[in-house]
């Protein structure tokens, strides 16, 4: 059992957190000058985005330099002093490792561009000779994630390969020397006080042998850039280290099959994994309850959102169609389109974060989240800087309004997030109703709610052990240890039975025990009560509600 596997771990975007220096972007002195909000909302840990030496072709999953800090965000000093504040309050720091790709300004990366064709400069990386008469075809027909091909020509006849950007080479994981280079960084941070890594695109990282063509149905998930066996040695080999440490990852992976999913979730790698199924569903009871079910097992980080996302707030306040999501592109799956009902859309997001902070495993919060922010879906394209907007011609917007930074006040411009004249990505006017400084005064704001929703829910809701109690299928219900977690998606009130206990904790104010569409509510099993009648009934005209 390691603090992480029930942990609430809140991700920091950093650029978008708060900003120290004045400059228009967050940073680590701005960050730390915030801890205290972290510290009240009772998170038990931060997961920062990549603050590591980067170009920022894609704000910091382009890393340069994996053991320094880069200026925009501040030094390694800085770092460690956020670390030792964070750790002062109880909150455990864990960074964000880009092991599948560096940025083409990575010193190795540059070595290669001098270095010729089949050298050991270039063996770090996937260098190829191209197809076609001439060499002018990709050495296969692999794309990017991002759109457009996954090889570009360098000027003497070569191509690399990226999975990502024409900016991130991905890195020869067949190379001892990447393998070497990976051990000190994970030390060179943990000696530092981090206890633990967010693992990017983990699935990634080993690609099939000789990089052949792949065959698969045009559009499919291409299976020989992902998931290939050999990556399960590098997890084996990183958990030897931090074992000799104490710390822990969370991976990224995306893969199809849960039995897939459970090797890197495995404690002899990297012992925790997210599972995105939730994050997918539309505001559906069996949909949610499918994907709970799915991510039911040790290991499960639960997301409601991240960085790469539309916001819960919106999503939810959107037509919600009942689909499954495409294992292709699950990032697609997770977005909704046509007009938001925000107002709907931020009450159904603090139901569902609540739902999410009930189940066992670790919850992880994205920031903004706590304040039901909305995706920002009209920034001017101007100020657009994702490279999914670049590379797909503009074509798909990005990834940007999700990124839109934090309102910690009130007060235009940049409410409260810089002394500059304006954030690096414009906010909306709207922000200030939503930011922290108002919605601490309200007792029933979304930052109400999941403070108390947080601080609760390790004394009401442990082991691992989940019972789905019998209800309407518009609703979600299961008690886990003595405590019962009640979700309304069915558009009606429903009055709670007696035996489930007092309401502890609620996403909307709670009349008697009616409990309002679009809610959720946690209450817990009274002494000697069994607590599982069937169902909670739809509320009637003659339902009586208790005073
Ligand atoms: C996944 C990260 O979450 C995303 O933001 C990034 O662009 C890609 N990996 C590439 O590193």
């Amino acid at each position: 059992m390691s603090w992480i596997d029930e942990a609430v771990v809140y991700q920091v975007y950093v650029r978008s957190f708060a900003d120290g220096n004045g400059d228009g972007v967050g940073d680590l002195a701005g960050m730390t000058g915030r801890l205290e909000h972290l510290a009240s909302l009772g998170v038990d840990a931060v997961w920062l985005s990549p603050c590591f030496q980067s170009p920022q072709a894609d704000h910091g999953y382009d890393v340069s330099d994996y053991t320094a800090v880069d200026p925009l965000f501040g030094t390694v000093a800085d770092l460690e002093a956020f670390v030792a504040e964070a750790h002062a309050r109880g909150i455990r720091v864990m960074l964000d490792l880009v092991p599948n790709h560096c940025s083409v300004e990575h010193a190795w990366f540059r070595e290669a561009l001098a270095a010729p064709a089949g050298s050991p400069a270039r063996a770090r990386f996937h260098f190829a000779d191209g197809r076609g008469l001439d060499g002018e075809l990709p050495p296969n027909n692999w794309g990017s994630v991002f759109g457009g091909p996954g090889w570009t020509r360098l000027s003497d006849g070569q191509w690399y390969l990226h999975s990502f950007d024409a900016s991130q080479p991905d890195l020869n994981w067949g190379c001892d020397e990447v393998l070497e280079m990976m051990d000190d960084v994970l030390r060179f941070w943990f000696d530092r006080g981090v206890d633990g890594f967010r693992v990017d695109v983990a699935h990634g990282l080993v690609k099939r042998e000789g990089l052949p063509d792949w065959t698969g149905a045009p559009g499919s998930s291409n299976e020989f850039m992902w998931n290939q066996p050999g990556v399960h040695d590098i997890y084996r080999r990183w958990r030897k280290i931090a074992y000799e440490y104490g710390a822990c990852f969370v991976g990224e992976v995306w893969v199809a099959s849960v039995a897939d999913l459970m090797a890197y979730a495995s404690p002899d790698e990297l012992g925790q994994a997210f599972d995105f199924h939730l994050l997918v569903q539309p505001w559906h009871a069996p949909s949610i309850r499918g994907a709970v079910e799915h991510g039911l097992r040790p290991g499960t980080a639960w997301a409601l959102a991240n960085h790469d996302v539309h916001r819960p707030a919106t999503r939810y306040g959107q037509a919600q169609l009942i689909e499954e999501p495409d294992p292709a592109d699950m990032l697609a799956s997770a977005r909704r389109r046509g007009p938001v009902d925000l107002p709907l859309g931020r009450r159904r997001a603090v139901a569902a974060s609540m739902l999410m902070l009930a189940l066992p495993g670790a919850a992880y919060l994205y920031q903004g989240d706590e304040l039901a922010l909305p995706e920002v879906l009209d920034l001017p394209h101007s100020v657009r800087q994702d490279p999914i907007w670049l590379r797909s011609g503009g074509s798909e917007l990005g990834r940007d309004g999700c990124r839109v930074p934090m309102p910690w006040t009130a007060e235009p411009d940049t409410f409260g997030f810089t002394q500059a004249p304006a954030a690096w990505l414009p906010q909306p006017e709207a922000f200030g109703a939503l930011s922290v400084e108002v919605q601490e005064q309200e007792p029933w704001s979304a930052l109400a709610v999941l403070r108390r929703a947080v601080r609760a829910r390790k004394g009401l809701f442990t082991g691992d052990e989940l019972t789905w109690l019998e209800a309407d299928p518009d609703v979600v219900a299961f008690r886990r240890g003595r405590s019962i977690c009640v979700l309304n998606t069915s558009g009606r009130e429903l009055a709670l039975p007696g035996d489930w206990g007092p309401v502890r904790v609620s996403s909307v104010p709670i009349d008697g025990r009616i409990l309002p569409t679009d809610a959720c509510a946690w209450l817990s099993v009274a002494e000697g009560g069994d607590g599982v009648s069937p169902s909670p009934t739809p509320a009637t005209a003659g339902t009586t509600k208790e005073s």
